[in-house]
Protein backbone atom coordinates (compact mmCIF):
# COMPACT_ATOMS: atom_id res chain seq x y z
CA UNK A 1 0.00 0.00 0.00
CA UNK A 2 1.32 3.35 -0.73
CA UNK A 3 0.22 6.47 1.06
CA UNK A 4 -2.78 7.48 -1.56
CA UNK A 5 -4.49 3.95 -1.13
CA UNK A 6 -7.09 5.33 0.95
CA UNK A 7 -8.11 8.04 -1.95
CA UNK A 8 -7.88 5.29 -4.42
CA UNK A 9 -9.71 2.87 -2.35
CA UNK A 10 -12.31 5.29 -1.95
CA UNK A 11 -12.61 6.42 -5.88
CA UNK A 12 -13.20 2.47 -6.33
CA UNK A 13 -15.75 2.30 -3.89
CA UNK A 14 -17.63 5.57 -4.95
CA UNK A 15 -18.02 4.12 -8.25
CA UNK A 16 -20.31 1.35 -6.74
CA UNK A 17 -24.18 2.47 -6.85
CA UNK A 18 -22.75 5.59 -8.65
CA UNK A 19 -26.11 8.13 -9.50
CA UNK A 20 -26.85 11.30 -10.67
CA UNK A 21 -28.16 12.42 -7.02
CA UNK A 22 -24.73 10.77 -5.03
CA UNK A 23 -23.80 6.99 -4.53
CA UNK A 24 -27.02 4.43 -3.77
CA UNK A 25 -25.73 1.22 -2.13
CA UNK A 26 -28.40 -0.41 0.64
CA UNK A 27 -28.24 -3.17 2.72
CA UNK A 28 -28.22 -6.46 0.57
CA UNK A 29 -28.62 -4.74 -2.82
CA UNK A 30 -26.41 -6.08 -6.16
CA UNK A 31 -24.32 -2.31 -4.98
CA UNK A 32 -23.92 -3.12 -1.84
CA UNK A 33 -22.98 -6.60 -2.39
CA UNK A 34 -20.48 -5.28 -4.74
CA UNK A 35 -18.57 -3.15 -1.91
CA UNK A 36 -18.32 -6.06 0.04
CA UNK A 37 -16.83 -8.07 -2.70
CA UNK A 38 -13.90 -5.47 -3.14
CA UNK A 39 -13.49 -5.64 0.71
CA UNK A 40 -13.07 -9.75 0.17
CA UNK A 41 -10.43 -8.67 -2.28
CA UNK A 42 -8.41 -6.11 -0.34
CA UNK A 43 -8.10 -8.56 2.69
CA UNK A 44 -7.69 -11.26 0.36
CA UNK A 45 -4.45 -9.35 -1.27
CA UNK A 46 -3.35 -8.14 2.12
CA UNK A 47 -3.10 -11.57 3.38
CA UNK A 48 -5.79 -11.26 6.01
CA UNK A 49 -7.93 -14.28 7.23
CA UNK A 50 -11.29 -13.09 5.81
CA UNK A 51 -15.08 -14.35 7.70
CA UNK A 52 -18.57 -12.79 7.56
CA UNK A 53 -21.55 -13.49 10.13
CA UNK A 54 -25.04 -14.53 9.65
CA UNK A 55 -26.00 -10.66 9.41
CA UNK A 56 -23.60 -10.15 6.65
CA UNK A 57 -21.13 -8.46 8.92
CA UNK A 58 -17.25 -8.92 7.50
CA UNK A 59 -13.97 -9.04 8.91
CA UNK A 60 -10.56 -9.41 7.63
CA UNK A 61 -8.27 -10.11 10.52
CA UNK A 62 -4.46 -9.18 10.91
CA UNK A 63 -2.92 -11.66 13.08
CA UNK A 64 -1.16 -10.37 16.80
CA UNK A 65 1.68 -11.96 19.01
CA UNK A 66 -0.55 -13.75 20.97
CA UNK A 67 -2.88 -16.29 19.70
CA UNK A 68 -5.29 -16.21 22.53
CA UNK A 69 -5.84 -12.39 23.14
CA UNK A 70 -9.68 -11.28 21.64
CA UNK A 71 -9.09 -8.86 18.88
CA UNK A 72 -9.59 -5.06 18.70
CA UNK A 73 -12.43 -4.44 15.90
CA UNK A 74 -11.30 -1.24 13.30
CA UNK A 75 -14.48 -0.62 11.28
CA UNK A 76 -17.78 1.27 9.68
CA UNK A 77 -19.78 0.75 7.33
CA UNK A 78 -20.49 0.34 3.64
CA UNK A 79 -23.63 0.90 3.12
CA UNK A 80 -25.58 4.51 2.18
CA UNK A 81 -28.46 6.62 2.00
CA UNK A 82 -30.24 6.84 -0.93
CA UNK A 83 -28.23 9.88 -2.10
CA UNK A 84 -25.18 9.31 -0.57
CA UNK A 85 -21.56 10.72 -0.62
CA UNK A 86 -18.43 8.40 -1.43
CA UNK A 87 -16.62 8.85 2.45
CA UNK A 88 -19.68 8.67 5.32
CA UNK A 89 -18.53 5.26 6.31
CA UNK A 90 -16.77 3.88 3.51
CA UNK A 91 -14.07 5.51 4.52
CA UNK A 92 -13.86 4.00 8.25
CA UNK A 93 -13.75 0.67 6.35
CA UNK A 94 -11.46 1.47 3.48
CA UNK A 95 -9.22 2.87 6.56
CA UNK A 96 -9.36 -0.03 8.64
CA UNK A 97 -8.04 -1.86 5.42
CA UNK A 98 -4.77 0.68 5.34
CA UNK A 99 -4.28 1.35 8.74
CA UNK A 100 -3.53 -2.99 8.97
CA UNK A 101 -1.39 -2.47 6.05
CA UNK A 102 0.37 0.52 7.41
CA UNK A 103 0.94 -1.96 10.24
CA UNK A 104 2.48 -4.53 7.97
CA UNK A 105 4.77 -2.05 5.75
CA UNK A 106 6.24 -1.02 9.05
CA UNK A 107 6.90 -4.19 10.43
CA UNK A 108 4.81 -3.61 13.72
CA UNK A 109 3.71 -6.54 15.77
CA UNK A 110 0.64 -6.40 17.94
CA UNK A 111 -0.07 -8.50 20.98
CA UNK A 112 -3.59 -8.52 19.75
CA UNK A 113 -5.09 -9.54 16.40
CA UNK A 114 -6.69 -6.59 14.99
CA UNK A 115 -9.91 -7.27 12.21
CA UNK A 116 -10.98 -4.35 10.06
CA UNK A 117 -14.95 -4.75 9.82
CA UNK A 118 -17.60 -3.85 7.38
CA UNK A 119 -21.14 -4.02 9.42
CA UNK A 120 -24.15 -4.79 7.69
CA UNK A 121 -26.46 -1.79 7.22
CA UNK A 122 -25.77 0.77 9.46
CA UNK A 123 -27.57 3.99 7.73
CA UNK A 124 -31.22 2.17 8.19
CA UNK A 125 -32.03 3.11 4.55
CA UNK A 126 -33.61 -0.25 2.84
CA UNK A 127 -34.34 -1.67 6.29
CA UNK A 128 -36.36 0.59 8.72
CA UNK A 129 -33.58 0.42 11.31
CA UNK A 130 -30.34 1.41 11.55
CA UNK A 131 -26.70 -0.57 12.53
CA UNK A 132 -28.62 -3.96 12.01
CA UNK A 133 -25.08 -5.09 11.24
CA UNK A 134 -23.57 -3.90 14.89
CA UNK A 135 -26.61 -4.28 16.73
CA UNK A 136 -26.87 -7.91 15.72
CA UNK A 137 -23.10 -8.54 16.84
CA UNK A 138 -23.37 -6.81 19.81
CA UNK A 139 -26.25 -9.24 21.14
CA UNK A 140 -28.07 -5.64 21.47
CA UNK A 141 -30.21 -7.29 18.94
CA UNK A 142 -31.66 -10.83 18.58
CA UNK A 143 -30.06 -11.86 14.86
CA UNK A 144 -33.68 -13.60 14.10
CA UNK A 145 -35.61 -10.26 15.09
CA UNK A 146 -32.95 -8.58 12.78
CA UNK A 147 -33.43 -10.91 9.85
CA UNK A 148 -36.84 -10.62 10.24
CA UNK A 149 -37.04 -6.94 9.11
CA UNK A 150 -39.00 -6.25 6.02
CA UNK A 151 -37.29 -3.52 3.74
CA UNK A 152 -39.21 -0.44 2.31
CA UNK A 153 -39.88 -3.09 -0.91
CA UNK A 154 -41.21 -5.96 0.84
CA UNK A 155 -38.17 -8.42 0.69
CA UNK A 156 -36.66 -9.74 4.38
CA UNK A 157 -33.46 -9.21 5.35
CA UNK A 158 -32.97 -13.31 5.75
CA UNK A 159 -34.29 -13.37 1.90
CA UNK A 160 -31.83 -10.62 1.20
CA UNK A 161 -28.79 -11.79 2.67
CA UNK A 162 -29.87 -15.94 0.52
CA UNK A 163 -30.12 -14.66 -2.53
CA UNK A 164 -27.31 -14.07 -5.30
CA UNK A 165 -28.40 -10.75 -5.73
CA UNK A 166 -27.17 -8.93 -2.31
CA UNK A 167 -26.57 -11.28 -0.32
CA UNK A 168 -23.82 -13.21 2.14
CA UNK A 169 -20.36 -13.83 -0.12
CA UNK A 170 -19.97 -17.13 -1.03
CA UNK A 171 -16.33 -19.07 -0.02
CA UNK A 172 -16.13 -16.89 3.03
CA UNK A 173 -16.09 -18.93 6.56
CA UNK A 174 -18.49 -17.98 8.96
CA UNK A 175 -16.59 -16.44 12.36
CA UNK A 176 -16.66 -17.69 15.63
CA UNK A 177 -18.00 -16.21 18.22
CA UNK A 178 -15.34 -14.11 20.18
CA UNK A 179 -14.83 -11.49 22.84
CA UNK A 180 -13.86 -8.14 21.59
CA UNK A 181 -10.97 -6.09 23.50
CA UNK A 182 -11.72 -2.55 21.84
CA UNK A 183 -13.23 -0.97 19.40
CA UNK A 184 -12.09 2.32 16.95
CA UNK A 185 -14.08 3.53 14.19
CA UNK A 186 -12.67 6.25 11.41
CA UNK A 187 -15.15 9.01 10.17
CA UNK A 188 -15.73 12.22 8.74
CA UNK A 189 -16.80 14.42 10.96
CA UNK A 190 -20.14 15.22 9.00
CA UNK A 191 -19.99 18.65 9.63
CA UNK A 192 -18.63 21.82 10.16
CA UNK A 193 -16.66 22.33 13.40
CA UNK A 194 -13.34 20.73 12.41
CA UNK A 195 -12.94 22.47 9.41
CA UNK A 196 -14.00 25.73 10.93
CA UNK A 197 -12.25 25.77 13.67
CA UNK A 198 -8.72 24.46 11.48
CA UNK A 199 -7.97 21.77 12.85
CA UNK A 200 -7.23 18.10 10.93
CA UNK A 201 -8.73 15.52 13.83
CA UNK A 202 -11.22 14.93 16.25
CA UNK A 203 -11.56 12.44 19.12
CA UNK A 204 -15.22 11.77 20.15
CA UNK A 205 -16.36 12.59 23.14
CA UNK A 206 -19.36 11.00 23.18
CA UNK A 207 -22.41 9.63 20.41
CA UNK A 208 -25.71 11.63 20.75
CA UNK A 209 -28.90 9.34 21.75
CA UNK A 210 -31.37 9.14 18.96
CA UNK A 211 -35.07 7.57 18.54
CA UNK A 212 -36.68 6.70 15.28
CA UNK A 213 -40.51 7.10 15.13
CA UNK A 214 -43.09 6.00 12.30
CA UNK A 215 -46.28 8.96 12.87
CA UNK A 216 -49.27 7.67 11.11
CA UNK A 217 -52.54 10.22 10.56
CA UNK A 218 -55.91 8.71 9.07
CA UNK A 219 -58.33 11.09 8.28
CA UNK A 220 -61.16 10.60 5.87
CA UNK A 221 -60.59 10.39 1.70
CA UNK A 222 -62.55 12.00 -0.56
CA UNK A 223 -63.00 13.95 -3.47
CA UNK A 224 -61.29 16.88 -3.87
CA UNK A 225 -63.83 19.17 -5.44
CA UNK A 226 -66.95 18.06 -3.76
CA UNK A 227 -65.85 17.94 -0.11
CA UNK A 228 -66.30 21.25 1.50
CA UNK A 229 -63.51 22.18 3.52
CA UNK A 230 -65.29 22.78 7.10
CA UNK A 231 -66.30 19.32 6.47
CA UNK A 232 -63.16 17.19 5.61
CA UNK A 233 -60.71 15.22 8.23
CA UNK A 234 -57.61 15.43 6.31
CA UNK A 235 -55.27 13.93 8.03
CA UNK A 236 -52.03 16.08 5.68
CA UNK A 237 -53.44 19.19 7.28
CA UNK A 238 -53.35 17.04 10.93
CA UNK A 239 -49.49 16.12 10.23
CA UNK A 240 -48.34 19.59 8.94
CA UNK A 241 -49.34 20.96 12.49
CA UNK A 242 -47.58 17.65 14.57
CA UNK A 243 -44.77 18.43 11.65
CA UNK A 244 -44.07 22.13 13.12
CA UNK A 245 -44.92 21.31 16.90
CA UNK A 246 -42.21 18.26 16.66
CA UNK A 247 -39.85 21.15 14.88
CA UNK A 248 -40.29 23.67 17.38
CA UNK A 249 -39.92 21.52 20.55
CA UNK A 250 -36.71 20.24 19.02
CA UNK A 251 -35.82 24.03 19.13
CA UNK A 252 -36.78 24.81 22.39
CA UNK A 253 -35.26 21.96 23.77
CA UNK A 254 -31.64 23.22 22.49
CA UNK A 255 -29.11 20.58 21.70
CA UNK A 256 -31.44 18.38 20.61
CA UNK A 257 -32.32 17.62 16.21
CA UNK A 258 -35.90 16.39 15.07
CA UNK A 259 -36.07 15.28 11.41
CA UNK A 260 -38.70 14.03 9.44
CA UNK A 261 -36.96 12.70 6.33
CA UNK A 262 -40.02 10.59 5.01
CA UNK A 263 -43.33 11.22 4.20
CA UNK A 264 -46.00 9.59 2.52
CA UNK A 265 -49.85 10.67 1.45
CA UNK A 266 -52.21 7.96 0.44
CA UNK A 267 -53.98 7.26 -1.99
CA UNK A 268 -52.20 10.08 -3.61
CA UNK A 269 -54.06 11.39 -5.95
CA UNK A 270 -54.15 15.10 -6.74
CA UNK A 271 -57.89 15.47 -6.77
CA UNK A 272 -57.89 13.46 -3.75
CA UNK A 273 -58.20 14.43 -0.03
CA UNK A 274 -55.82 12.30 1.72
CA UNK A 275 -56.85 8.94 3.77
CA UNK A 276 -53.47 8.35 5.53
CA UNK A 277 -50.31 9.71 5.99
CA UNK A 278 -47.44 8.14 7.48
CA UNK A 279 -44.22 9.98 7.98
CA UNK A 280 -40.28 8.96 10.13
CA UNK A 281 -39.45 10.78 13.10
CA UNK A 282 -35.33 11.15 13.58
CA UNK A 283 -35.00 12.78 17.08
CA UNK A 284 -31.32 13.07 18.81
CA UNK A 285 -29.37 14.73 21.57
CA UNK A 286 -26.82 14.28 23.84
CA UNK A 287 -28.86 14.83 26.58
CA UNK A 288 -31.43 11.46 26.50
CA UNK A 289 -34.05 13.55 27.96
CA UNK A 290 -34.37 16.47 25.68
CA UNK A 291 -35.38 13.71 22.89
CA UNK A 292 -38.33 12.61 25.80
CA UNK A 293 -39.24 16.14 25.61
CA UNK A 294 -39.73 15.86 21.71
CA UNK A 295 -41.07 12.77 22.13
CA UNK A 296 -44.49 13.81 24.78
CA UNK A 297 -44.53 17.17 22.04
CA UNK A 298 -44.99 15.31 19.40
CA UNK A 299 -47.62 13.25 21.46
CA UNK A 300 -49.60 16.41 22.24
CA UNK A 301 -49.69 17.28 19.12
CA UNK A 302 -51.49 14.33 17.79
CA UNK A 303 -53.38 14.34 20.26
CA UNK A 304 -54.76 17.91 19.68
CA UNK A 305 -55.20 17.48 16.39
CA UNK A 306 -57.37 14.13 16.85
CA UNK A 307 -59.87 16.31 19.11
CA UNK A 308 -59.82 19.49 16.13
CA UNK A 309 -59.38 17.70 13.04
CA UNK A 310 -61.57 14.24 14.05
CA UNK A 311 -58.47 12.24 12.54
CA UNK A 312 -56.71 9.28 14.34
CA UNK A 313 -53.03 9.03 15.37
CA UNK A 314 -50.45 6.37 16.41
CA UNK A 315 -46.83 7.14 16.75
CA UNK A 316 -44.53 3.98 17.42
CA UNK A 317 -40.82 4.21 18.09
CA UNK A 318 -39.00 1.71 16.05
CA UNK A 319 -35.88 2.32 17.70
CA UNK A 320 -34.07 3.35 20.83
CA UNK A 321 -30.54 4.44 21.23
CA UNK A 322 -28.99 5.96 24.53
CA UNK A 323 -26.21 8.55 24.03
CA UNK A 324 -23.25 6.27 23.95
CA UNK A 325 -19.97 7.83 25.95
CA UNK A 326 -16.42 6.64 24.58
CA UNK A 327 -14.27 4.81 26.46
CA UNK A 328 -12.10 7.36 28.80
CA UNK A 329 -8.92 4.97 28.57
CA UNK A 330 -9.57 4.98 24.93
CA UNK A 331 -9.66 8.26 24.04
CA UNK A 332 -6.51 9.11 25.89
CA UNK A 333 -4.92 6.55 24.03
CA UNK A 334 -5.74 7.81 20.84
CA UNK A 335 -4.96 11.75 21.84
CA UNK A 336 -1.26 9.57 22.75
CA UNK A 337 -1.17 8.45 18.85
CA UNK A 338 -2.23 11.69 17.66
CA UNK A 339 0.19 13.78 19.72
CA UNK A 340 2.98 11.60 18.65
CA UNK A 341 2.48 11.84 15.31
CA UNK A 342 2.85 15.88 15.87
CA UNK A 343 -0.73 16.38 14.78
CA UNK A 344 -3.72 18.46 16.72
CA UNK A 345 -6.45 16.84 17.80
CA UNK A 346 -9.85 17.99 19.38
CA UNK A 347 -12.54 17.04 21.63
CA UNK A 348 -15.57 16.76 19.46
CA UNK A 349 -19.34 15.13 20.03
CA UNK A 350 -20.99 13.58 17.36
CA UNK A 351 -24.32 13.96 16.66
CA UNK A 352 -24.15 11.72 13.91
CA UNK A 353 -25.05 7.58 14.59
CA UNK A 354 -22.21 5.21 14.14
CA UNK A 355 -21.85 1.56 14.76
CA UNK A 356 -19.97 2.41 17.82
CA UNK A 357 -23.00 3.05 19.42
CA UNK A 358 -23.13 -0.77 19.75
CA UNK A 359 -19.86 -1.64 20.14
CA UNK A 360 -19.48 0.55 23.10
CA UNK A 361 -22.21 -1.51 25.19
CA UNK A 362 -19.52 -4.52 24.89
CA UNK A 363 -15.85 -3.29 24.74
CA UNK A 364 -13.88 -0.08 24.96
CA UNK A 365 -14.63 2.37 22.09
CA UNK A 366 -13.44 5.53 20.79
CA UNK A 367 -13.86 7.14 17.48
CA UNK A 368 -11.65 9.39 15.16
CA UNK A 369 -13.28 12.19 12.82
CA UNK A 370 -11.36 14.32 10.26
CA UNK A 371 -12.75 17.45 8.52
CA UNK A 372 -15.76 17.51 6.36
CA UNK A 373 -15.45 20.04 3.50
CA UNK A 374 -18.30 22.42 4.18
CA UNK A 375 -19.24 20.01 6.85
CA UNK A 376 -21.85 18.30 4.57
CA UNK A 377 -22.92 14.56 4.63
CA UNK A 378 -25.59 12.82 3.11
CA UNK A 379 -25.29 14.56 0.01
CA UNK A 380 -23.92 13.13 -3.15
CA UNK A 381 -21.82 16.74 -2.50
CA UNK A 382 -20.06 14.99 0.51
CA UNK A 383 -16.32 15.50 0.30
CA UNK A 384 -13.07 15.88 2.29
CA UNK A 385 -9.70 16.63 1.26
CA UNK A 386 -7.18 13.87 0.14
CA UNK A 387 -4.21 15.05 2.60
CA UNK A 388 -6.89 14.48 5.99
CA UNK A 389 -7.97 11.36 4.96
CA UNK A 390 -4.33 10.14 4.36
CA UNK A 391 -3.92 12.07 8.28
CA UNK A 392 -6.81 10.16 9.33
CA UNK A 393 -5.51 6.67 7.85
CA UNK A 394 -2.36 7.57 9.62
CA UNK A 395 -3.74 8.54 12.92
CA UNK A 396 -5.81 5.04 13.20
CA UNK A 397 -3.03 3.33 12.78
CA UNK A 398 -1.42 4.96 15.50
CA UNK A 399 -4.30 4.39 17.89
CA UNK A 400 -4.31 0.63 17.27
CA UNK A 401 -0.91 0.57 18.21
CA UNK A 402 -1.62 2.81 21.36
CA UNK A 403 -4.60 0.70 22.46
CA UNK A 404 -2.49 -2.37 22.11
CA UNK A 405 -0.22 -1.29 24.50
CA UNK A 406 -2.99 0.10 26.63
CA UNK A 407 -5.02 -3.40 26.93
CA UNK A 408 -2.32 -5.05 28.24
CA UNK A 409 -2.50 -8.41 28.87
CA UNK A 410 -6.41 -7.98 28.16
C1 LIG B 1 -26.21 7.63 10.28
O1 LIG B 1 -25.50 8.20 9.50
C2 LIG B 1 -27.05 8.41 11.13
O2 LIG B 1 -26.53 9.20 11.91
O3 LIG B 1 -28.27 8.30 10.97
MN1 LIG C 1 -21.58 6.64 8.91
MN1 LIG D 1 -24.61 8.06 7.51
Amino acid sequence: MNEKAIVARLAQLAEIGKHAGGIDRALATPQERRARELFAKWARDGGYALTQDAAGNLFARRAGARTDAAPILVGSHLDTVPTGGAYDGAYGVAGAMCALELLDRRGITLQHPAEAVAWAGEEGSRFPLGCLGSSAFTGLWRLEDVLALSASDGVMLRDALNSAAGGLLPDVPARDAQRTAAYLELHVEQGPVLERGGVPLGVVTAIAGQRRYSITIEGESGHAGTVPMQLRNDPLGAAAEVVLAIESSARDAGETVATIGRFTVEPGGTNVIPARVIFSLDVRSPLDDRVSMVEEAAHRALETAQRQRRVQGSMECLEARPPAPMDERMRAAVHRAITGMNERAIDIPSGAGHDAMCLARIAPAAMIFVPSIGGRSHVGAERTADADLERGVEALAAAIIEVDAALGEN
